[in-house]
């Protein structure tokens, strides 16, 4: 296949692609950086075995209108765009109120993530640390437009990860004992920072032949991404990354990505309009398997932070694998389960200051996910899912043990 149509391709579906909807919302254009401040850590770098500061500071952070706050006035600004978005999606969809983005839920499976005991020493922070062994997770597979539509639909998906019972001071305050890891099967998001990805949906919203001409003139900030939106075969075969940038401990920044542990070959007609969820379904008659990998930042210039565009190439970054996803053999389709799962709540920002989300697409995210969420039915915090496999009978004398298994109550899945 010639390489023009794999690009015009999703671009002449990007009517389909949700962004379309955005005609009637104004963008709010935050004016380019004059003056990019570097924030420098305040104290000497830390060995990789301290803990991390209960507050992480903006290591490597450029603020692009000088402050954290002075930004925030654009991020708000954001957000009430993001409620119009859901709104006139709603409308034009006939569809409830849901996600601004991937609205389309596969399901939610649970299982644990356990930490590989071999992880490299320079990963070792945050919910990586040595005092701990893994956590019990749930997972959201998803398309990535804010409505339903077929899986055929050329689209981005997501992975999202919700540890669950983890310690510590939380950045926002709306989940307590949660730690967030959100991505799609694009290394690089549309756009170099929140304006610009704002900007594309703004432009795509006039129109495909706008939208077209913005993306061939943007070769590397757009079209990475635009590209990655063909139908897939599987959520088992195709590889999530973070996108934007997080802290690992106070002076490490890093990119995560995750893949299925083993390659398998899966074909699924694509008659199903639901055949994503149909294959999952079907695979998750056995144990499923995702290895999460950790990219450490490497220099500004390679590995930047605040242009999220830029890829971060695993040959000058490697891919250090940190822990493994096991979703063991389980039913996640039944109705309740699928209700919980559309009331779930990810959220990069569901984070402890370890893992503080980085960068302008990042900081923006904070203000976007609580106004998204707020508009719609959802925002539960779920309780530790239990294991699927037969449990003995609870002993009410016993002492709970250490370890995942025992963290916070072993209360019932909210499902
Ligand atoms: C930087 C790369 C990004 C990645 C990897 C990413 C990934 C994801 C994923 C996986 C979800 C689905 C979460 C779930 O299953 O509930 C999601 C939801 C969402 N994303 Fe992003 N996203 C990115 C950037 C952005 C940006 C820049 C914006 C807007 C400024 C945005 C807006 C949203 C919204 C509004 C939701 C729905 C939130 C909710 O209602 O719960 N995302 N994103």
């Amino acid at each position: 296949m010639s390489v023009l149509p794999r690009i015009l391709g999703p671009l002449l579906s990007l009517g389909l692609s949700g962004l379309g909807a955005l005609g009637c919302v104004r963008v709010h254009v935050v004016p380019a950086p004059s003056a990019v401040q570097s924030v420098a850590p305040e104290d000497a770098p830390l060995s990789p075995y301290d803990a991390p500061r209960p507050r992480a500071e903006s290591m490597n952070t450029e603020y692009y209108l000088g402050s954290e706050v002075d930004e925030a006035a654009g991020f708000k600004s954001f957000a009430q765009q993001i409620q119009a978005i859901q709104d006139h999606q709603s409308a034009s969809q006939d569809q409830p109120v849901q996600r601004g983005f991937h609205g389309k839920g596969h399901g939610c499976l649970q299982g644990t993530m356990t930490l590989l005991p071999d992880r490299d020493p320079r990963t070792r922070f945050g919910v990586f640390a040595d005092a701990h062994e893994g956590w019990p997770v749930w997972v959201r597979f998803s398309n990535g437009v804010g409505w339903k539509q077929a899986d055929r639909t050329l689209d981005a998906r997501g992975m999202a990860v919700k540890l669950m019972g983890v310690p510590g001071e939380k950045l926002i305050a709306d989940e307590a004992a949660t730690q967030d890891f959100l991505m799609t099967n694009s290394p690089a998001p549309v756009g170099r920072n929140a304006e610009e990805f704002m900007r594309f949906a703004h432009t795509n919203s006039r129109g495909k032949p706008q939208t077209i001409g913005y993306a061939l003139t943007r070769p590397r900030t757009v079209l990475p991404a635009v590209t990655k939106t063909n139908a897939v075969d599987s959520m088992l075969a195709i590889q999530y990354w973070s996108g934007g940038a997080y802290h690992l401990g106070a002076h490490q920044a890093v990119k995560f990505t995750s893949r299925a542990c083993e390659a398998s070959e899966r074909t699924p007609s694509r008659k199903d309009p639901d055949y994503l969820r149909t294959d999952l379904q079907d695979a998750a008659q056995e144990e499923l398997c995702f290895t999460f990998f950790v990219q450490l930042q490497v220099d500004a210039k390679r590995t930047p932070i605040e242009d999220a565009a830029r890829v971060w190439d695993p040959s000058v970054s490697p891919e250090l694998p940190v822990a493994e996803i096991r979703l063991p053999a389980q039913d996640f389709t039944s109705a309740e389960q699928d209700g919980f799962c559309d009331a779930l709540s990810f959220n990069p920002w569901h984070s402890i200051s370890a893992h503080q989300p980085m960068g302008h697409i990042n900081r923006a995210r904070r203000f976007v996910y609580e106004a998204s969420r707020a508009h719609r039915d959802g925002g539960l915090e779920p309780q530790a899912p239990v294991e699927p496999a037969a449990e003995p009978e609870a002993d009410p004398a016993a002492e709970p043990e250490e370890g995942p298994e025992a963290i916070e109550d072993t209360a019932p899945p909210a499902p």
